[in-house]
């Protein structure tokens, strides 16, 4: 059985992630289910087995204060590095439209596996623009949160009782688009080339074209080559 679609060298390819974006993506991937798995044994009651996994309930809240603090700094690492980056990625998030509508709407038959004819899509499809607002945004709420609740007698106690309930929710939130979001990039049949995107860098030209038309035509197509003549 093959998961991921076969890594093609021979077809020609092209740039989707630069190596910035994918150790930020990695790094985050990493430190986000570290802090997940050891928060649930803080979370749940009874997970005294989770708890054994990070050596008892003390090594669970020292590796979650660890992986917090690498999370933290993938965020400034890609700040750093890829401003421009976050800026395009923004950018596009705004071009949010029609395409991107029809695109959500017409999902859950593709995602059932029914033939469905998308609209042209710019860099992310819809479906990404909704996680790339989300899944940060839970995520900075988890990091600011986080804080607040790591150092409670420098932030005003009201502040503190907000913390808690808002790392949680923000916690709920961000590991059901992690679950939707990890299976959509890997083993959904027909996105699955996207996962060579984040991990080798580049995706297959027609598999661009056709999944990302109106990135395509703007980044590598005749629209590119005028604007660059
Ligand atoms: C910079 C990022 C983060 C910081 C600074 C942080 C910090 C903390 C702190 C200080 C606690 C309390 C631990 C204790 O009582 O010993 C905690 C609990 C927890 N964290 Fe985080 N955390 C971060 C990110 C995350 C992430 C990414 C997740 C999940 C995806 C998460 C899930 C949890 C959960 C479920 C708890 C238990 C909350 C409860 O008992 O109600 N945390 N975190
Ligand atoms: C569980 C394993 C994961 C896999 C297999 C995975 C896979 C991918 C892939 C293939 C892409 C590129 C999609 C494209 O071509 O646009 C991507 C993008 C992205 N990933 Fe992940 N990812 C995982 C975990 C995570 C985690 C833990 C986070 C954040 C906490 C995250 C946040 C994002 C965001 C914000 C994007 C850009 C928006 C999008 O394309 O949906 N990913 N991921």
């Amino acid at each position: 059985m093959q998961l991921v679609p076969e890594y093609r060298e021979d077809l020609e390819r092209v740039e989707r992630f630069n190596l910035v974006a994918r150790v930020t993506h990695w790094g985050h991937t990493v430190t986000f289910l570290l802090c997940l798995f050891t928060g649930l044994v803080l979370f749940v009651d009874g997970a005294d087995w989770l708890a054994a996994i990070f050596g008892g309930y003390g090594g669970a809240g020292l590796i979650h204060r660890i992986a917090a603090v690498f999370l933290t700094l993938f965020i400034a690492f890609f700040v750093i590095f890829d401003f421009k980056g976050i800026i395009d990625w923004v950018k596009d998030l705004l071009r949010f439209g029609k395409n991107d509508i029809i695109f959500v709407m017409k999902f859950p038959l593709e995602f059932l596996g029914f033939p469905v004819k998308m609209p042209p899509q710019t860099r992310f499809n819809g479906g990404e623009k909704g996680n790339s607002m989300v899944t940060p945004t839970m995520v900075i709420l988890l990091v600011i949160s986080g804080y607040i609740m790591w150092f409670p007698s420098i932030f005003p106690a009201g502040l503190v009782r907000v913390a808690y309930p808002t790392h949680d929710i923000a916690m709920v939130f961000a590991t059901l688009m992690v679950c939707m979001h990890g299976y959509l990039g890997s083993f959904h049949p027909g996105s699955g080339e996207s996962f060579w995107g984040m991990w080798k860098g580049t995706v297959r030209k027609d598999w661009a074209q056709h999944h990302h038309a109106i990135w395509y035509e703007e980044t590598y197509g005749n629209k590119a080559e005028e604007e660059e003549a």
